[in-house]
């Protein structure tokens, strides 16, 4: 198979230089596009992508120099050779500085031309290569491992594996620091895709305007500021995945972009009139309930649907307490080992309060914790008074995942967590956990809905 043809931007005010140029290069086998000034060489640039631009430093109007910028930024941008007429050095390191990667002095010779093109043309797919490269050993050892034996956490990793390979789209929900952008890099990771790019876009961190442009990507001039192309993120991710996060705190109008964007496969760019396909796997997250955003009118239903091809439910760390010292002592092996602190332990008392904690920020809480901990620990091991006052104070130290009394929380907040860790000592077995309770099932189910506990084994298996 023959490639295309590269496409080489000439740009000199001269017309004999234009027309000499091109002639030769075209003679080489290259695509050859001219522009007599800066105006021109920026439309040409904006209309389509080129490999190399050969440049005139002496322009009436804008002078090469001032135009080098504009076209060496971004990432596909052409790699950018200088002509100059006069061989000085103080204009080639100029040259060099604004991000050219060499210069040729008029006149000029042929072969010298054909041999620093060739040169320049295989610079810059070096470039891209090594980007590429880099960008895979990024995802492959961007996604540590996940930890919890507990049996909410095996489903997860069996659902996990489960899904990764199919190109279905994934909607991860879970509280807050739960570990749902873990578990996006993992399906990543598993999947076929895993060789290319895992694009990230935290969709509730940009105003609405932006965000459009960073997810569909944008023409030059579509609005003020627009001075170049722009490559979404979907764009971005063809071939790979993208990471919709914080779904549930996108803007009406962008609900429905992204609706049809998922439903054609093609985006179209901010300010531009067709639309491109690209090859794109979805993984979206979010901490908020989107059905009661639907009955509220914040979400839109088919958005939902669109999404929700495999929910994928991150069970809160109070719902699986056997997974608190697992996680502690994997932190604190991990961050002693970063910041130097190696063979640190908890002491007992430390891992009462640890395990007896609810965790309301979950495993980044915890985490959090651990790294405090880590940093303020005097001597080789860490106590209750290098955890948070939170943890401390928390509740109680008996051990158990039951809380004591005392701590300063309301007696709801006890029924809760005394209701997660019963379900959870049972395995999520309802009738059992019943039992224990001493209430019937029709009880129990309405008090776990009441605060938001789910069955792990029931929302695991279903859906699939
Ligand atoms: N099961 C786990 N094993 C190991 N590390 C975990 C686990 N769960 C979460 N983490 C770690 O905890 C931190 C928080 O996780 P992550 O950022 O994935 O949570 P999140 O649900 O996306 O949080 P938020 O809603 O705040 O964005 C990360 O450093 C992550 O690597
Ligand atoms: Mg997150």
């Amino acid at each position: 198979m023959s490639r295309p043809p590269e496409r080489i931007l000439v740009v000199d005010d001269e017309a004999v230089v234009r027309d000499s140029l091109g002639a030769w290069l075209r003679q080489d086998g290259f695509e050859v596009v001219t522009a007599a000034d800066a105006r021109e060489a920026r439309q040409a640039l904006a209309a389509a992508p080129f490999a190399l631009a050969l440049v005139d430093i002496q322009m009436p109007g804008t002078s090469g120099l001032e135009l080098l910028p504009e076209i060496v930024a971004g990432e596909a941008a052409p790699v950018c050779i200088i002509i100059t007429a006069y061989a000085s050095v103080d204009t080639a390191v100029q040259a060099l500085k604004a991000g050219a990667w060499d210069y040729l002095v008029k006149p000029f010779d042929p072969d010298e031309l054909t041999h620093l093109v060739r040169r320049a043309l295989e610079h810059r797919e070096l470039q891209a290569e090594n980007r590429q490269l880099r960008g895979r050993l990024d995802e492959v050892s961007r996604a540590p491992a996940i930890v919890g034996a507990s049996r909410a956490m095996r489903e997860l990793d069996r659902r996990i594996s489960k899904v990764a390979p199919t190109d279905s789209t994934v909607l991860v929900t879970g509280e807050s620091g739960t570990g749902k952008e873990l578990v996006a890099r993992h399906i990543h990771a598993r999947s076929r895709r895993r060789h290319r790019r895992l694009v990230i876009v935290h969709c509730g961190a940009l105003a609405e305007g932006i965000l459009e442009s960073e997810l569909f990507g944008h023409e030059k001039g579509a609005f003020t500021g627009a001075a170049s192309v722009h490559q979404g993120k979907f764009e971005q991710a063809d071939g790979g995945t993208i990471f919709l996060d914080e779904i549930g705190d996108v803007s009406p109008r962008v609900q429905v972009e992204l609706l049809r964007v998922l439903e054609e496969r093609r985006v179209t760019r901010v300010g531009g009139s067709g639309s491109i396909p690209v090859d794109f796997r979805v993984v979206a997250a979010t901490n908020r309930d989107l059905p009661a955003m639907i009955e509220a009118g914040e979400f839109r239903e088919e958005l939902f649907w669109r999404l929700n091809v495999v929910p994928v439910r991150i069970p809160p760390l109070r719902e699986r307490p056997e997974d608190i010292l697992a996680l502690a002592d994997y932190f604190l092996a991990d961050l002693g080992g970063k910041m130097n602190r190696r063979g640190l332990e908890f002491t007992p008392a430390a891992r009462r309060r640890l395990q007896a904690y609810s965790w309301p920020g979950n495993v980044r809480e915890l985490q959090n914790a651990i790294e405090r901990a880590v940093v303020l620990a005097s001597g080789p091991v860490i106590d209750v008074g290098d955890l948070p006052r939170s943890v401390r104070d928390g509740a109680g130290g008996g051990g158990g995942p039951a809380p004591v009394p005392g701590g300063p929380i309301s007696l709801a907040e006890l029924e809760r967590r005394h209701i997660a860790a019963t379900l959870t000592g049972c395995a999520g077995n309802v009738s059992e956990a019943a039992r224990v309770l001493g209430i019937d099932r029709s009880t129990l189910y309405a008090k776990m809905r009441r605060y938001g506990l789910g069955r792990p084994e029931a929302e695991a298996g279903s859906n699939q």
